[in-house]
């Protein structure tokens, strides 16, 4: 069976669930696909020992594109990628992506934001920001997102995507493409500020504090704003919405940019 992602992408995307693929049409351009395997995100797993170090977790296909905005995602410096997370668990845990946290923009001094979207599938992600001690967290979010959501990630949030399942978690980003995500923390922590365990059938995971955070938090679970404004309109896929005026989205790749989001008046989550 296959799952048409075209109207949740705005590309023409398909998904073939009995192979996990990912395929596009072909007037449809990406630059490569990047696989992450248990072995090679074991920091972060609550029970790494618990399957085989080769076992396909998840993958991402970075910038798709149509020829059409080639030209205008190179001269912003983004790009368009779609992130398959695959359903299942490690253990007791939901399969998630590593997580990571972005640099500072060099003419603005703000972590370079990102912008995601769900094409199909349930999704969680966890969003923590960073307190004032090392390893204590001021801030931390729980998204439930699903197939047409769209969230901005403001500034300074470092970002987990956990699929509860039952399905793959099939997303896309449009994010900078002039910086690497800084893994570090998360991987030094043993994962994100609140870990997931799912028991076998169980409908939603269960979140309880990472042991080894300083301070942190009561997780609050929210849903994403609608930010119109900010291109995230509703109806229109992510793709499309950049497709037929680029220049909205400048903001992501420079957040201080003029005329971009006033970050600090902005709800991003309710
Ligand atoms: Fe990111």
């Amino acid at each position: 069976m296959t799952l048409d992602l075209t109207p949740t992408s705005g590309l023409p995307l398909t998904f073939d669930l009995a192979t996990s693929e990912l395929r596009w049409a072909a007037d449809v351009r990406m630059d490569r696909v990047v696989q992450r395997r248990l072995g090679e995100i074991l920091p972060v797993l609550q029970q790494p020992d618990a399957d085989e170090p080769d076992r396909l977790l998840y993958y991402m296909t970075y910038n798709l594109r149509f020829d059409s905005e080639e030209q205008a995602l190179r001269s912003m410096n983004l790009r368009y990628d779609v992130t398959v997370l695959l359903p299942g668990r490690v253990g007791i845990e939901p399969i998630k992506t590593a997580g990571h946290y972005h640099p500072a923009e060099g003419s603005s001094g703000l972590a370079y934001p990102e912008i995601y979207t769900v094409l199909a599938g349930r999704a969680h992600y966890l969003l923590q920001r960073d307190g004032a001690a090392p390893g204590e967290i001021a801030e931390a979010v729980l998204i439930e997102a699903e197939a047409g959501n769209k969230l901005l990630i403001p500034p300074g949030y470092g970002h987990i995507s956990i699929n509860p399942g039952p399905g793959p978690l099939i997303m896309a980003n449009l994010v900078a493409s002039d910086f690497s995500p800084d893994y570090g923390p998360i991987r030094q922590l043993g994962g994100g500020c609140y870990l997931a365990e799912q028991p076998e059938g169980a409908g939603l995971p269960v979140y309880r504090p990472n042991p080894r955070y300083g301070a942190v938090p009561p997780l609050r679970w929210a849903h994403a704003a609608s930010l119109p404004a900010q291109g995230l309109e509703t109806v229109v896929p992510l793709y499309t919405a950049f497709a037929r005026d680029p220049a909205r989205f400048q903001y992501v790749a420079r957040p201080g940019a003029e005329g971009g989001p006033a970050w600090t008046s902005l709800s991003f989550w309710s």
